[in-house]
């Protein structure tokens, strides 16, 4: 069986009092046992939220990290640095961090090192923007993403790794892809990682979907075979909506 992940992230939403009140909601709330689920809240929040869900079954991660290890890189935060919150996960090429702060295949592929070197999980994002899809390149656009920053791994790594599947023009739009969408590009996805790793590396792979995911799409979404859970944004803000989510499978 593989892993059932709900990840929440909290992008730059929550000083350290909101964070606090919402990790309590959401421990407090009635969910799934059988999903992984993960808080990933801003860098400040995060030994604080590692600490308060010790003892669950929640987890946490970083929403990046820098491409350095350590030294004079004046407000970057190390991968090493996030591991020692107690945070297990750190998502890797988000789009807002691609589109706007030059997070590009080769610098991800850096990052996505440090982060298997300190034991922890990536959570890779991939995902085509609107005018890419139009014109039918968005399985190449994916393709690219994936092998330029992932495929280096030896075998053996890629069971640190999570895939998420966030179609730009999804993401914070209230455009959602449809289920159909999302199962073609997931299985797609999958096939990739058949190609070059095999079939048992593959089939363990998760891949998740994001991009406007609510209680009230989350079902028919994870009713597809490959797809593998969520990595959700403003819904994530909410603890009784997030929990609708988990709770989706
Ligand atoms: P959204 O964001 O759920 O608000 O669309 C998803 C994401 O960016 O991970």
């Amino acid at each position: 069986m593989r892993r059932k992940i709900v990840a929440g992230n909290w992008k730059m939403n929550m000083d350290i009092p909101q964070s606090k009140n919402l990790v309590e909601d959401i421990l407090k709330q009635n969910i799934n046992k059988q999903v992984e689920v993960i808080l990933i809240p801003p860098f400040t929040s995060l030994a604080m939220i590692s600490e308060k869900c010790l003892g669950s079954n929640i987890r946490t991660g970083a929403q990046n990290c820098s491409n350095r290890s350590d030294g004079a890189y004046t407000g970057e935060i190390s991968a090493g640095m996030i591991c020692s919150t107690g945070a297990e996960f750190i998502i890797i090429g988000h789009s807002e961090r691609r589109a706007y702060y030059g997070d590009n295949n080769a610098i991800l592929k850096e990052k996505t090192d440090l982060v298997l070197q300190t034991g922890m999980q990536a959570i890779f994002c991939c995902g085509e923007l609107l005018p890419e899809r139009e014109i039918g390149k968005h399985f190449e656009i994916v393709k690219k993403q994936i092998s330029e920053s992932i495929f280096h791994l030896k075998k053996e790594l890629i069971t640190q790794i999570i895939i998420a599947y966030e179609p730009v023009w999804a993401i914070g739009t209230g455009l959602t892809a449809s289920p159909e969408q999302a199962q073609e590009m997931h299985k797609f996805i999958r096939g990739l990682f058949t190609e070059k790793y095999g079939k048992e590396t593959a089939e363990s792979l998760s891949i998740l979907y994001g991009g406007s995911c609510k209680p009230s799409n989350a079902k028919e979404l994870f009713a597809n075979i490959d797809v593998d859970g969520g990595l959700i944004g403003g819904a994530s803000l909410n603890a009784s909506d997030f929990a609708g989510i988990i709770n989706a499978f």
